[in-house]
């Protein structure tokens, strides 16, 4: 074996010294190709930084099914049929009941089901909805889903854990909270922070009011607490969703949506880390 092997070698080194002509063609002096090394995604890098966030808070990460059924989607969390509130959850369905989810919140309920209090778990995830594909809005998007449950916590908490959270996200800024409405929280809060582009005095960013929306939170309507199997005469518990693109966008001042979906280095290149 090991003759056999010299002698192909000896072979292939003679045959390769006989070919003067590739010798010539070979020009040492080329630059070599640039290396290219690949990068997470601006929005994949914002998810890591709001868990990061999070577990700091003792949150944990649960995941659930994008392919939703209504009960989890739509009913266990208070929607009531025909209620206005479902427009903006227009989706496409997959079978009987079976949907693409319009939002995380349906981790929710998978969540309290499958635990008892004390509750903390933060729930990234693709979300679908009946959008056209415009500036700021995509038919496909990640959100990501808080929830606390436990004795005794109140709006308090709510305020307190995603003000301290603006600020780790955004380093100190100013938070307001604005009434909102949602079928499975009240009351419920729309979170602002300060404009990160003009810092409050008002641009074409924020249209002139100095703030943007990161989103969207309240208390869990005791509905969701007993359709989900806990306690609500017990238990309170505080929630919030949000979308991370928005986050992207606002960080990096990134003004059209569709450009973190467009796969285009000369965008990427500039925000890999
Ligand atoms: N699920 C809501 C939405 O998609 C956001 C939300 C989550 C609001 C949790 C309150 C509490 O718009």
């Amino acid at each position: 074996m090991k003759a056999r092997l010299e002698r192909s070698l000896e072979e292939r080194r003679q045959q390769l010294e006989q070919t003067t002509v590739a010798r010539a063609q070979l020009d040492l002096t080329m630059p070599a190709r640039d290396q290219w090394r690949g990068a997470r995604h601006p929005v994949t890098q914002v998810i890591e930084e709001i868990e990061g966030i999070f577990r700091g808070l003792g949150f944990t990460i649960a995941l659930g099914p994008e392919a939703e059924t209504e009960w989890y989607n739509f009913t266990a969390l208070n929607f009531p049929p025909d209620h206005p509130a479902l427009d903006a959850h227009d989706t496409l369905y997959l079978g009987d009941n079976v949907m693409l989810r319009t939002h995380t919140s349906p981790v929710q309920i998978r969540t309290m089901q499958g635990n008892k209090p004390p509750i903390r778990i933060l729930s990234p995830g693709n979300c679908y909805r009946r959008d056209f594909f415009d500036a700021s809005h995509a038919p496909m998007f990640a959100q990501i889903e808080g929830l606390a449950v436990d004795d005794g916590i109140t709006f308090v908490d709510l305020k307190a854990t995603l003000t301290h959270f603006a600020n780790r996200l955004f380093g100190k800024t100013k938070t307001r909270f604005r009434p909102s409405f949602f079928p499975f929280t009240e009351p419920s809060a729309e979170m602002d922070v300060e404009c990160q582009l003009c810092h409050g005095s008002g641009c074409p960013g924020c249209k002139g009011t100095g703030w943007m929306e990161i989103l969207g939170s309240g208390m869990v309507h005791p509905s969701v607490l007993e359709a989900a199997g806990i306690e609500s005469e017990r238990y309170s518990g505080w929630a919030f969703g949000m979308g991370p693109a928005r986050i992207a966008m606002l960080r990096y001042d990134i003004p059209d949506i569709r450009l973190l979906y467009d796969s285009d280095v000369r965008l990427l290149d500039q925000l890999a880390r």
